[in-house]
């Protein structure tokens, strides 16, 4: 058993999912929890998902959508069975709300909302604000080019986004990444390409307008910034942490930090992972990992690509396990038939990445039991 290091604001995180996932069970009623449907993880013999690992270590362990897909079979069942939350993937994009300003279409973004509260699965939205691939509608730069004062038009344009889609889904998306990847890869500075940047005099006013919107609209949500190579970059982390501090200091209303995961370049190392989600805990902010996942490249080297795998999926729930500010760990798809970085233009041309917990054929991945029974032993 490893024994949890506690954040000052929060004494108990892990006891906050909990309560989160009760009432998103309830929500759906039939009174089924995450938990119901397996038995206890630490009864031996029993039946034990991650999910329901996740629900009795006080954990989110999540999964994303695949465009509204993943409400069909069988990829629906695989997400229902395994997770206790679900991230959307592209749903909630402001690029995949707005066709043209002003013109949201919510059709997808209700379906998954709808689904995910209807199986008792916490419901994190990605994302507010991000400026990089799909995240902005594609006539947005050239509103605010035309805009004789481009500052008071993005605020505009901010002010609406958050307005129209963080009521609607007031009480049900249990958490939201306001911000996206504000720094430059790998870099400890802001994004000079970032649209938020270029158009604030000030890029902390852009984000404390961005997470303040977001509180008025859904005082209970848990608000995210969320960056890509914090786990793995110390020079990531300590541009992230620097950012984060100075978001306190102006009294910007941040709940939390994500570490998205996506392991491509190189593995995490659980030490200093666990270290660096409990700097994040001990400013008294929750933590995530947001969207894991370990492409097999990694390992090419070693006599056990696979096996190898898993023990990074093992080190990265361990990890979060261990801090309790940590509420969780996403990866980014369900199984590695679906994985993004297969058909990404960059990524693809090292594919196939199989960087997920499930095969294509929908199987458990010796990655999987790594991780659940990370999570298992971490249960008091
Ligand atoms: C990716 C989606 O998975 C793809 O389907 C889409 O084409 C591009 O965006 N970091 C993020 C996610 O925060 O929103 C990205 O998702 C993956 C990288």
């Amino acid at each position: 058993m490893r024994a949890h290091l506690r954040s000052p604001r929060f004494p108990s995180a892990k006891s906050l999912v909990v309560v989160a996932l009760a009432s998103v069970a309830g929500a759906c009623g039939d009174g089924a929890t995450p938990a119901s449907r397996g038995s206890s993880c630490t009864d031996t013999g029993s039946a034990c998902t991650l999910g329901t690992a996740g629900t009795e270590a006080g954990l989110f362990l999540g999964s994303t959508s695949e465009g509204a897909g993943w409400t069909r079979e069988p990829v629906g069942r695989l997400v229902r069975t395994h997770f206790n939350s679900v991230t959307s993937q592209n749903e909630l994009k402001w690029g995949s709300l707005v066709r043209e300003p002003g013109v949201y279409d919510f059709t997808r973004a209700d379906e998954t909302v709808a689904w995910a509260e209807a199986n008792g699965l916490r419901m994190r939205g990605h994302v507010l604000f991000w400026h990089r691939l799909n995240a902005l509608p594609p006539w947005f730069r050239g509103e605010i080019d035309a805009a004789a004062d481009p500052e008071a038009k993005l605020r505009e344009l901010m002010r609406e986004h958050v307005q129209t889609v963080v009521p609607r889904y007031k009480g049900r998306i249990h958490t939201w990444d306001v911000v996206n990847e504000p720094l430059a890869l790998l870099s400890d500075q802001i994004d000079p390409e970032s649209v938020f940047f270029q158009v604030f005099d000030d890029y902390g006013e852009f984000l404390h307008l961005a997470f303040t919107l977001a509180r008025e609209a859904d005082p209970d949500a848990k608000l995210f910034l969320n960056e890509i190579f914090p786990s793995m970059n110390e020079t990531s982390f300590d541009g992230l942490y620097r950012l984060v501090r100075e978001m306190l200091e102006r009294g910007t209303p941040i709940d939390g930090v994500g570490f998205q995961g996506h392991f491509l370049l190189g593995k995490p190392d659980r030490a200093t992972l666990t270290e660096r989600l409990q700097a994040f805990a001990e400013l008294g902010l929750l933590v995530e990992i947001t969207e894991l996942d370990v492409s097999i490249n990694l390992f090419s080297a070693e006599p056990d690509p696979v096996a190898a795998q898993a023990d990074v999926f093992r080190d990265v729930y361990a990890a979060c396990a261990a801090v309790d500010g940590c509420i969780g760990v996403t990866t980014w798809n369900s199984n590695d038939g679906d994985t993004w970085l297969d058909v990404d233009s960059i990524f693809g041309g090292a594919a196939p990445h199989t960087p997920t917990l499930f095969d294509a054929d929908l199987q458990p991945k010796p990655a999987y039991a790594a991780a659940r029974d990370a999570v298992v032993a971490s249960i008091d």
